[in-house]
């Protein structure tokens, strides 16, 4: 016995004394910390105005936290040596989210404009406490604090369509924002997966539309279609009940919810649960996955009734969520149904609206006007600026910043959430060593370092911008412990850009800060990525030689390097300046913590000197935007593409690759490569066939020789090079040309455009 409690005490002191110095995250605008602690226990109280009634409930909460974190339960409004003060006054320069807090070592001062920005003063005072010290005094570090946002919107999304947490996760994930001042929360409640909002006039939303054929042990992308018959297992939805009292539960916390009812495409729920809302109004049920072929996804936008419809149910969400903003959705509308429906193809023509774009933008602009009616305004995904933007409604810009940008400048609200760096369903280390994820490398620093105002608006379009939010997908997040991983820390970066002043935000002060984040966390037992490891190797050319350069995101940390293939050790080469690259190598690169070398694996990249390295490359077609590599002349810069997707690699949809390189001088030459990459679940394919031809005046081309793939590799992922060889001929010109392909039958995407991602041109 005794020997117990002995080890809870040592425990207990190594917690307490874990918590030293002030780490607020997000960073506040003024901060100014003094000698000397104010001491939380037993004689301490809270105390407010008992005319300020609304504070009962900011009280309450600090009391609560209190008593979770030491077990005192801290009086309120009673006579204490030592006060903690909340006070509403007027302080109109720090604005309704703003607070001001002075701690000495008698008192604890809290004021703000209203109970929100108490509220995020409190938050400010629990961060300076330990994650959990019972029966131990709490310290206070004495300090004054003024602080207020940069943005007022300030966003964290979950999809709960693809998967169903349920209110315990919500509450929890709504807590962790609350805890770093994020103050909305967008709850995307409808998809083709399940429909998760009890909806009294529709009950087979929920009844049917709720549950799906439980595939869920296939991967995402693979998963076969329900068959008529097979039950629905897997599921679950929100009552009103419950949805009243999460509401509740977040506004307690600041946080304002945004449901999002998706129209007029991925309703595949509504639809399995009312056949008639979609055009061809054949019976389906729920997507078990990301597997369409014939399922019917888009409401039938030239049928009143789907109007009627919609109007019932975005009554009965207005009346349980007091937001001013509702989100409808509006992204990834397949057309292709609209085009072939005898009703959509008639409203094109009664109202005279261009094409299946303007039928979108009728159909957003219909709903608009019913929200306007009753007192709400739409936030729609950026696609929604396609055939002409609703008068009023906010952007929520994804695809990139171009849609936000285009809304700004029309004089439009805009959220900023580009999938590159703010969707947190991306990888954020890796990709070796992380659960499986959609794709994508969105790492802390990278969210760290995003603006949400891009450079393209002037200061007035700027003001337009309202603020940014981070996405959850979970098409491969089906956990609470992975929904804490995706999300932590990379929510506290982006808590950083949206709260703290530009002039305020330091990437190596935040890292310092973030480690008592961690240590709280280990102890709340919250799961957490501890950070990228992955060493980035970035190739850059100074006069005419090739260079690398070595970093890694992880502070306090330094590269151990390899040339020779082999896996870097302590004993390997130290990174300290550029390495120059002068032969065809495999360069590895770990990062080393404290003398461990971190990480699932060494980076790792090839080089090949070859004779083409430098020279200009033109294309035919032109590279998709989303994937330049490393710019135009990637394909002739001596790196070759990765199987991480992106990672050097150019992309194209649709189209072929024909790729025109000048050699600069006629030259002997007798073989040509070009490197491509497989990705089956990301749509990227292997190329029918890869042509090569040269020619000496850019005119006349021969062709050399034609590859076909005549690979069988179905699925999987890979890279191969298609490679000619031939005699020694000589040439000025090089033309490759790729064939691209359909996606093949059986796939998600089944005889749609596939991509074809292709990276070094390697001529010798
Ligand atoms: C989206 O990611 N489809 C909005
Ligand atoms: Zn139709």
């Amino acid at each position: 016995m005794k020997i117990r409690i002995l080890f809870f005490l040592n425990l207990a002191v190594t917690v307490c004394l874990a918590q030293i110095g002030v780490s607020i995250i997000p960073q506040p605008v003024i901060m100014k910390v003094n000698s000397g602690n104010f001491i939380i226990d037993a004689h301490t109280a809270i105390q407010f105005n008992s005319n300020q009634k609304e504070l009962k409930s900011a009280a309450d909460f600090l009391t609560t936290n209190v008593k979770n974190i030491s077990g005192y339960s801290l009086q309120i409004n009673v006579a204490k040596q030592k006060v903690i003060q909340l006070m509403i006054v007027e302080m109109p320069q720090i604005g309704d989210e703003g607070y001001q807090m002075d701690v000495t070592t008698t008192s604890v001062t809290i004021k703000a404009n209203t109970k929100s920005g108490i509220i995020y003063g409190i938050q400010s005072l629990l961060q300076t406490l330990p994650a959990i010290c019972t029966n131990v005094t709490l310290q206070v570090p004495c300090m004054n604090i003024t602080d207020y946002p940069r943005f007022k919107y300030r966003g964290m999304h979950i999809d709960e369509s693809r998967h169903f947490f349920g209110p315990d996760v919500v509450k929890e994930y709504i807590n962790l924002m609350a805890s770093y001042k994020m103050n909305t929360f967008h709850w995307h409640l409808v998809d083709d997966q399940g429909w998760r909002i009890e909806i009294k006039k529709y009950p087979k939303l929920t009844s049917v539309g709720a549950w799906r054929v439980d595939h869920n042990d296939k991967v995402w992308g693979s998963r076969p279609q329900a068959k008529p018959g097979e039950e629905a297992t897997y599921g679950g939805y929100y009552s009103q009940e419950q949805i009243k009292e999460i509401i509740k539960y977040a506004a307690e916390r600041n946080i304002t919810i945004i449901p999002e009812i998706e129209m007029p495409g991925h309703v595949a729920s509504a639809i399995a649960s009312y056949p008639a809302l979609s055009c061809t109004q054949k019976p389906q049920l729920p997507l078990t996955g990301g597997n369409y072929t014939d399922m019917s996804s888009n409401y039938c936008a030239g049928n009143d009734s789907v109007f009627t419809f919609l109007e019932k149910v975005l009554t009965e969400v207005i009346e349980l969520f007091p937001s001013k903003y509702i989100h409808i959705g509006g992204d990834e509308v397949d057309k292709g149904p609209w085009k072939v429906c005898p009703k959509c193809q008639a409203k094109i023509k009664t109202d005279h609206l261009v094409n299946e774009e303007g039928l979108q933008s009728y159909f957003i602009k219909r709903i608009e006007k019913f929200m306007k009616s009753k007192n709400r305004k739409i936030i729609g995904w950026d696609e929604i600026l396609e055939g002409g933007l609703a008068p009023e409604a906010t952007v929520m810009s994804w695809r990139g910043e171009a849609g936000g940008i285009e809304a700004a400048k029309a004089q439009h609200d805009v959220i900023m959430t580009p999938g590159s760096p703010v969707y947190f369903d991306h990888y954020q280390a890796g990709p070796e060593g992380e659960p499986l994820a959609i794709g994508g490398m969105n790492t802390l620093k990278k969210v760290y370092d995003y603006e949400p105002i891009p450079k393209e608006l002037n200061a007035i379009e700027a003001k337009y911008i309202l603020g940014a939010q981070a996405n959850l997908w979970t098409e491969y997040v089906t956990t609470a412990e992975h929904v804490e991983y995706m999300v932590l820390p990379r929510m506290l970066a982006l808590a950083e850009v949206l709260w703290t002043q530009k002039e305020n935000k330091s990437w190596e002060n935040f890292n310092e800060r973030l480690q008592s984040h961690f240590k709280a966390f280990g102890q709340k037992g919250l799961h957490f990525s501890s950070g990228n490891f992955t060493v980035s190797i970035k190739p850059t050319s100074q006069n005419a030689k090739l260079f690398v350069n070595l970093s890694t995101e992880i502070m306090n940390a330094q590269i151990y390097y390899t040339t020779d293939g082999t896996e870097p050790t302590l004993s390997s080469n130290k990174y300290t300046d550029p390495i120059e690259i002068n032969l065809s190598l495999l360069l590895k690169a770990s990062t080393v913590v404290n003398g461990r070398i971190m990480g699932a694996q060494a980076a790792r990249q090839n080089f090949v000197l070859h004779k083409a390295i430098g020279k200009t490359v033109t294309y035919t077609n032109p590279v998709s935007k989303y994937y330049p590599a490393d710019g135009p002349n990637s394909l002739t810069d001596g790196v070759k593409g990765t199987d991480a997707v992106g990672k050097h690699w150019h992309g194209f949809s649709g189209n072929d690759l024909i790729a025109n390189i000048d050699l600069g001088e006629e030259k002997n030459i007798q073989s040509i490569g070009l490197g491509c990459l497989q990705n089956y679940n990301d749509w990227i394919f292997l190329p029918q066939s890869v042509l090569f031809e040269s020619s000496i005046d850019g005119i006349i081309f021969t062709e050399i020789k034609t590859i076909p793939n005549t690979l069988d590799i179905k699925q999987k992922k890979a890279m191969f090079e298609f490679k000619a060889d031939f005699p020694i001929l000589s040439a000025r010109y090089v033309r490759v040309s790729a064939k691209n392909n359909l996606c093949p039958v059986g796939h998600s995407g089944a005889g749609k455009p596939g991509w074809i991602f292709v990276d070094e041109i390697v001529v010798e």
